[in-house]
């Protein structure tokens, strides 16, 4: 019988040909877990490997060498904990596993998602892996909680969902988080030039207030935490996020992260909640991951407040059209505010806008750098420091460029100059 057949027989439950089971057990048995315990996971693996091999060609059944080392593959990856999705786990090109029932996995790959041949046997080895995955945390799916949302202890978050809610069977998603881009490697990636990252670093140092836009996916919680690099190392800062991806280097660093609702639809604790918290904690700079409601107020009150040097994301299609959704954003608060007091708000509290685009080649680039010269209740001005102007595209489909500063407005210009940073100083073409 092909070894197809007869892992497709273990899925019959055909307990006489659970050939799988047998062996991992008996690998278990075999290995010494606390040898085990102290290899990265890496070692683990190739040990275990060497392990089961001997253990076959000593008294397993006849396979080929391609049969054995399906087989080899199959007891190792289940017995380290999380089935087939371990060599998914271990690619570190991999950020984001999307598991639509037992057949159907996808995969994110530098920003493109692509379907992979990794299947479950049945539906029953998929509860099996998610359970293994959710009991870290001591969560459970089931009937009476379907979903769940949470953040493993190696810090991918997963989130679960199960039929009847699920229609094509149990749903998961593991998003990691790679090790982040910092600035200089988005300059080296194109993302912006070295001149615009000077030109930000200077504002961030300067204290002024940050916005970064960009659609979903165009790389705005990377590039705020590029930027949150450039805030100086001895200052406090407290991180507020709905799902904790920020990672930031400095040394005194506070991380929030908002917790959903129980079963009972008790104990939510929102973005709007952490914000007020946050300003009681005597933050430096309040980093909050993205605005999406009526935090928004709270997060521009607290700019204008003396928490100046803030940075936040916002979901927009342009810099200047990140003002104008801020003020709707402010604007779901419970607080009915009119909206010239929402504008006076915006205008003193936000002093510059960095636009990110994904291109379609799926490259992440800083597209608009603008600052806001508007005041008190007039209407949004922004002027543009730096657009990326593209070339025509090719047959390859590459994006290419340039990125074409302009001069910095006499205002920002007076406060960059007053916190001892230099201004670029700009010529005309
Ligand atoms: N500048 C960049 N260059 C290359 N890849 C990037 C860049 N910025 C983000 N990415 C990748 O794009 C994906 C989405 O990025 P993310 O920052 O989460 O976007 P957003 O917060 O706008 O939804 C991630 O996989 C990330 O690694
Ligand atoms: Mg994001």
């Amino acid at each position: 019988m092909a070894l197809r057949d007869r892992l497709a027989a273990d899925e019959r439950g055909g307990q006489d040909n659970d050939l799988a089971a047998v062996y991992r057990e008996r690998l278990l048995e075999e290995i010494d877990v606390d040898e085990l315990a102290r290899l990265s996971p890496a070692q683990r693996r190739v040990r275990m490997e060497r392990v089961l091999s001997r253990m076959l060609s000593l008294d397993g059944p006849v396979l080929s060498a391609r049969e054995r080392s399906v087989l080899v593959q199959r007891i190792v990856d289940e017995a380290l904990g999380l089935g087939v999705l371990e060599p998914l786990l271990a690619d570190e090109s991999v950020t984001e596993i999307m598991v639509n029932g037992p057949h159907d996995v996808f995969v994110e790959r530098y920003g493109k998602i692509e379907r992979v041949p990794t299947r479950f046997t049945s539906v029953a080895q998929l509860h099996q892996t998610i359970d293994r995955i959710v009991s870290q945390v001591n969560r459970r799916v089931d009937e009476s909680s379907p979903m769940v949302d949470a953040r493993l202890p190696t810090g991918e978050r997963v989130n679960v969902i199960i039929p009847p809610l699920a229609l094509d069977g149990p749903t998961m998603t593991i998003r990691r988080f790679p090790t982040p881009f910092r600035m200089a490697e988005l300059v080296e990636r194109g993302t912006l030039d070295t001149s615009t990252a000077a030109l930000l670093g200077a504002c961030v140092r300067g204290r002024l207030n940050v916005i970064v836009s960009g659609g979903t996916g165009s790389g705005k919680t990377t590039f705020l935490n590029a930027l949150s690099g450039m805030i100086p190392q001895h200052e406090r800062i407290v991180t507020i996020e709905d799902a904790a991806e920020l990672s930031l280097q400095q040394g005194h660093v506070v991380r929030l992260e908002s917790r959903p609702a129980n079963v009972e639809g008790r104990g939510a604790v929102i973005i709007r909640d952490l914000v007020r918290n946050a300003l009681r904690m005597r933050p430096d700079r309040i980093i909050v991951g993205e605005v999406r409601g009526g935090e928004t107020l709270d997060m521009l009150q607290a700019m204008n407040t003396g928490h100046d040097g803030s940075i936040a994301t916002v979901h927009a299609n342009t810099a200047r059209d990140a003002l104008g959704r801020l003020e709707t954003l402010a604007s779901m608060s419970e607080v009915d505010l009119p909206v010239a007091t929402l504008r006076d708000q915006i205008n003193s509290a936000i002093d510059v806008v960095v636009h990110l685009e994904r291109a379609l080649d799926g490259s992440r680039r800083v597209v608009e750098v603008g600052a806001v010269t508007s005041h008190r209740r007039e209407e949004y001005e922004l002027v543009l420091l730096v657009r990326f102007v593209a070339d025509p595209v090719g047959a390859e489909r590459v994006v290419s460029g340039t990125f074409v500063p302009a001069a910095v407005p006499p205002e920002l210009a007076e406060r960059l100059h007053r916190a001892g940073e230099t201004v670029p100083v700009v010529h005309a073409p």
